[in-house]
């Protein structure tokens, strides 16, 4: 089992899209154990975004990030972090697959909805960047052995 963190960015929140993309993921079989709603300010920010500090899309990022609340949330299943990355699709909606969230839901470029760790070790820094770890709820949903077989589970 893999860990990634999501977050519903304010676009998604404003649209009112944060049920349809959470049932998308409910649907696929991940599993939510951990999710906050709260508004990010600028130092947590620069912390989240540390590897694009300096690019030019940086401050419109920060600025945008802020302005709303969203919803942070860790969700949890076999190749998590693939298997979300692949259903928000490519980064700009106007590039992204149909059937990807993006692809769906957006054209922007920056208001591109969702933001998904993009590897393990980003994964457990964001994780920890969000909750502690005592907020992250270890659980099943009852249906759960008929979503991953023994051999999903290795
Ligand atoms: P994310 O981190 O949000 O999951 O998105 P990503 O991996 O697909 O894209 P990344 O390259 O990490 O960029 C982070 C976010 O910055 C905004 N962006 N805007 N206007 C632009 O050229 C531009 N480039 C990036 C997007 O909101 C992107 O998700
Ligand atoms: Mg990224």
């Amino acid at each position: 089992m893999e860990r990634t963190l999501i977050i519903l960015k304010p676009d998604a929140v404003q649209r009112g899209l944060m049920g349809r993309i959470l049932s998308r993921f409910e649907d696929k079989g991940l599993v939510l154990v951990a999710a906050r709603f709260r508004k990010l300010d600028e130092s947590l920010l620069a912390q989240h975004y540390k590897d694009h500090e300096g690019k030019p899309f940086y401050a419109g990022l920060v600025r945008f990030m802020g302005e709303s609340p969203v919803l942070v949330m860790v969700l949890e299943g076999v190749e998590a972090i693939t298997v979300c990355r692949k259903m928000m699709g490519k980064t700009f909606g106007r590039d992204a697959e149909g059937g990807t969230i993006r692809g769906d839901f957006g054209v922007s470029r920056s208001y591109n909805l969702i933001h998904g760790s993009d590897s393990p070790e980003a994964a457990q820094r964001e994780i920890a960047l969000f909750f502690d770890a005592d907020e992250v709820i270890e659980w099943q949903p009852a249906g759960h052995k008929w979503v991953y077989d023994a051999e999903d589970l290795g």
